[in-house]
C-alpha cells in the first residue's frame, strides 16, 4: 500500500482529486467506485471546481457507489442517493442514468443485492474504487466480522457506526439501523482502490490497517491483499505511524 502523507484536510482532497482526474483523463470510460460520508466532499468540491474551470467531461464515465441505507428513498435529504446528487452528480456533466447506487427501498432487497452485484460486472469491474474509513476500519457498511469472500448483501450497521452518523440526522433514532453495501469481495476486485482518512479521530484504524493482521475482525486489512492501494491521509490521521 502506498501512504501520501498530506498536511491536512483540504490538501488531501486536492491530491486525491489530482489522483481522480489523471485516471479520468487516461480512461475517459472509467467505471468509477464512490463514497458518501465526510471525508470525500472536499474531493467532490475539488472536482466540481476542475468540472467548471477545465470541462473535463464525465459524459462517458460510469459510477456506482458503495452503499445506500434501508428504508431511506432516495429523495430523502439523509439518503446517499440525496448526498450524491447534491455533493456531485447535479454539478457536473454526467448522465444520471450511469450513475448507481444500490435501492435501499426495493421490495426484494435479496434481490436488489444480486442485481447491484451483477452490474458491477455488467459494467466489466471498477477501474478505480475510492473508499473512506470507519473508526471500526469498515469500508462500505462492511462492519467487523463481514467475511472477505462477502458480495453485495445487506448489513445491520453498528451502534457506533449509528453514532458516527448521526451528524446527518436530527436524532440518533433517525440513522437507519440496516444498509445494502457492497462486499469486501466486490471491492477487491476493484482494480485500484483509493482511501482516504482525514483527522485524528481515524488514527487509530489507520494505525491498525498498516500495522495490524489481516483479519475479518478489522475489514479493511483486506485490502493489503490488494496489489494496487494508494492511501492518502492527513498528518492527524497518520499521527500514530
Ligand atoms: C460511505 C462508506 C463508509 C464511510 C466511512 C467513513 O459510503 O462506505 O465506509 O466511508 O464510514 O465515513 P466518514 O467519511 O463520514 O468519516
Amino acid at each position: 500500500m502506498k501512504i501520501i502523507r498530506t498536511a491536512n484536510y483540504e490538501e488531501m482532497s486536492t491530491k486525491a482529486a489530482q489522483f481522480m482526474l489523471d485516471r479520468i483523463q487516461t480512461n475517459p470510460e472509467l467505471k468509477l467506485g464512490l463514497a458518501t460520508g465526510g471525508t470525500p466532499k472536499g474531493v467532490y468540491k475539488k472536482l466540481i471546481e476542475d468540472h467548471k474551470q477545465n470541462n473535463t467531461t464525465y459524459k462517458n464515465i460510469i459510477t456506482l457507489n458503495l452503499d445506500e441505507y434501508i428504508g431511506i428513498d432516495s429523495s430523502n435529504l439523509n439518503s446517499y442517493h440525496y448526498f450524491m446528487k447534491e455533493q456531485l452528480f447535479d454539478h457536473i456533466d454526467i448522465p444520471s442514468t450511469q450513475t448507481h447506487l444500490p435501492n435501499g427501498t426495493a421490495k426484494d432487497l435479496l434481490e436488489e443485492c444480486s442485481r447491484y452485484e451483477s452490474l458491477l460486472k455488467k459494467v466489466g469491474g471498477i477501474d478505480l474504487q475510492l473508499l473512506g474509513i470507519g473508526e471500526n476500519g469498515h469500508i462500505g457498511f462492511n462492519e467487523p466480522g463481514t467475511p472477505f469472500d462477502s458480495t453485495t448483501h445487506l448489513i445491520e450497521l453498528e451502534e457506533n457506526t449509528r453514532q458516527a452518523n448521526a451528524r446527518f440526522f436530527d436524532t440518533i433514532e433517525e440513522v437507519p439501523t440496516h444498509a445494502i453495501t457492497m462486499g469486501i469481495a466486490s471491492i477487491m476486485a476493484s482494480k485500484e482502490i483509493l482511501l482516504l482518512a482525514s483527522g485524528e479521530a481515524k488514527a487509530e484504524a489507520i494505525h491498525k490497517l498498516i500495522n495490524g493482521a489481516i483479519d475479518e475482525s478489522f475489514p479493511a486489512s483486506a485490502l493489503k491483499r490488494h496489489e494496487n492501494v494508494t492511501i492518502i491521509a492527513d498528518e492527524e490521521a497518520l499521527k500514530l505511524l
